[in-house]
């Protein structure tokens, strides 16, 4: 049993928190929110996400897991120190790196003997070592400590089953003892641990990510390609995703990657290449390519539903995946905020992201489910992949709407079936949905030469 101290009780430092006491670590986890830090010490977790609830009341109550709002109080047992702070989007793309500044000032202010201080956060190459500087140079008394960089790859929505069964831990320093005091407390999650020194590590994630991001664009710019020649991406995906060295995952064609990290990672890495001179081609367009997205999706509304004005558009889904509440660059608010700007009545239901999103866009109209949101509408967009949307009584959907058309943006439903209840059915990439390219389709045309 090790004293752990996690700073930031978001998605990262929360789920960080809890799996760790979950294996048996007493942990403190600290935030600056007094409002998070008083409803989590309530048992009233600050995100939703699957299971994290469950597992919190249990290790609270086992004595492995408190909160606090105090660095002298987190770090007075602590051993190891986790920084899971936010890195949003800074000035031209750049990673913003205040709160990490903060949290690191704040440790060296309150650290009460030797640390491992452990950058859960992502942040640019080289972070780790200014963090190690801005320790030192706040350090009261000469105290022994070591900077450890440990980026996360948890998603949202699964966060944390991929806590507890990663399917890599990457550990970067130039301080090996420490990087190795690390690695122990990673071996009960059974998963391959890679040390590396810190800016390799810190690359490891910018990368990781941004190879995520780069399949999802490759993807879309296939789903263009399948709608102008008559194709279907789905299925082109699958027969892809077989050879292994392509695979089937983040290949789903869609309205494009939201989310807090991948458009500010990309584009952070994107930053950090520019900054060095390097010109980062690929990366700028795995970003044009998502940007382009939104646009897709408004021509997809308009070619079925006709001009925008005064018509009745519900969005299903608002989150920018299922299974959480994070509307952080959520591709439905994107996509809300320019048909509104049309002159489109929008309105909106999603099975847990509509208060957050009733606070950031507060002309949004919110229903209390899909039928709701079907009523009188001139048309249905599928903006989030929810597993509930799988299940609808569509035929009685298509009665409520004054207009059956239907836009899936994450091609949920297979089309052939769609059409049988008789919308005028639209998806991604999918060219024999009867989409007007594939319907004008000159058969000589798309035949081979
Ligand atoms: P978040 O915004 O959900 O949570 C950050 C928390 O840090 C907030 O509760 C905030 O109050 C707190 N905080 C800010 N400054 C602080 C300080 N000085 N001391 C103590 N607490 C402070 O952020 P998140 O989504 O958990 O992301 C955290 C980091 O992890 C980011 O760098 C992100 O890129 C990275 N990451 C996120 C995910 C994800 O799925 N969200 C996955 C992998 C990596
Ligand atoms: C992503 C990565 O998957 C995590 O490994 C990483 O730790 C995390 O970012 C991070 O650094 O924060 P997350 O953003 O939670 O996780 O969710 P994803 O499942 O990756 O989805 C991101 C976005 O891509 C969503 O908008 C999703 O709808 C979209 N997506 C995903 C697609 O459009 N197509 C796909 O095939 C997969």
């Amino acid at each position: 049993m090790k004293d752990l101290c996690v700073i930031g009780v978001g998605y990262v430092g929360l789920v960080t928190a809890a799996g760790f006491a979950d294996l048996g670590n007493r942990v403190t986890a600290l935030d600056i929110n007094e409002e998070r830090v008083r409803n989590l010490r309530k048992g009233i977790l600050p995100i939703y996400e699957p299971g994290l609830e469950e597992v919190v009341r249990r290790n609270v109550q086992a004595g492995r897991l408190a909160f606090t709002t105090s660095y002298d109080e987190a770090l007075s047992k602590a051993e190891f120190a986790f920084i899971a702070v936010g890195t949003p989007e800074g000035v031209d793309g750049e990673a913003d790196l205040r709160y990490v500044r903060d949290a690191a000032e704040s440790i060296a202010r309150s650290m009460q003997g030797p640390l491992i201080v452990i950058n859960k956060s992502t942040v640019p190459v080289g972070t780790g070592d200014w963090v190690s500087e801005i320790i030192r140079s706040h350090l009261p008394k000469p105290l022994r400590f070591a900077v450890v960089s440990c980026p996360e790859f948890l998603r949202e929505g699964s966060a944390l089953a991929d806590f507890l069964n990663p399917a890599r831990t990457v550990l970067g320093s130039m301080d090996h003892e420490a990087a190795e005091k690390v690695a122990q407390l990673h071996i009960p999650l059974r998963a391959p641990i890679v040390i590396t020194d810190l800016r390799t590590a810190e690359m490891i994630k910018y990368a990781s990510n941004a190879f995520l991001a780069t399949k999802i664009s490759f993807i879309n710019e296939i789903a263009n390609i399948c709608e102008a020649l008559g194709a279907d991406v789905k299925e082109v995906a699958t027969g892809m995703g077989y050879d292994p060295r392509i695979g089937r995952q983040f290949l789903e064609a869609g309205i494009g990657y939201g989310g807090s990290c991948f458009p500010k990672d990309v584009k952070a890495l994107a930053h950090m290449a520019s900054v060095q001179g390097r010109n980062p081609q690929l990366l700028q367009a795995v970003m044009d390519i998502n940007e382009d997205r939104m646009r897709m999706v408004l021509e997809h509304i308009e070619s079925l539903s006709g001009p925008f004005g005064r018509k009745d558009i519900g969005l299903l889904g608002l989150a920018f995946k299922p299974n959480t509440d994070d509307i952080r660059e959520a591709p439905a608010l994107k996509i809300a905020g320019l048909l509104l700007g049309r002159g489109a009545a929008v309105r909106a239901y999603d099975p847990v992201a509509m208060d957050a999103a009733a606070r950031a866009l507060p002309t949004l109209r919110m229903c209390p489910d899909p039928y709701a949101l079907a009523e009188g509408a001139d048309a249905l967009v599928v903006v989030t992949d929810w597993n509930e949307f799988k299940q609808l009584d569509l035929s009685r959907i298509h009665k409520l709407m004054r207009t059956p058309n239907l836009i899936d943006g994450r091609n949920i439903y297979e089309p052939e079936e769609m059409k049988a209840i008789g919308f005028r059915y639209r998806g991604i990439g999918r060219g024999y949905d009867g989409s007007d390219a594939a319907a004008k389709r000159p058969a000589d045309k798309a035949r081979p030469r």
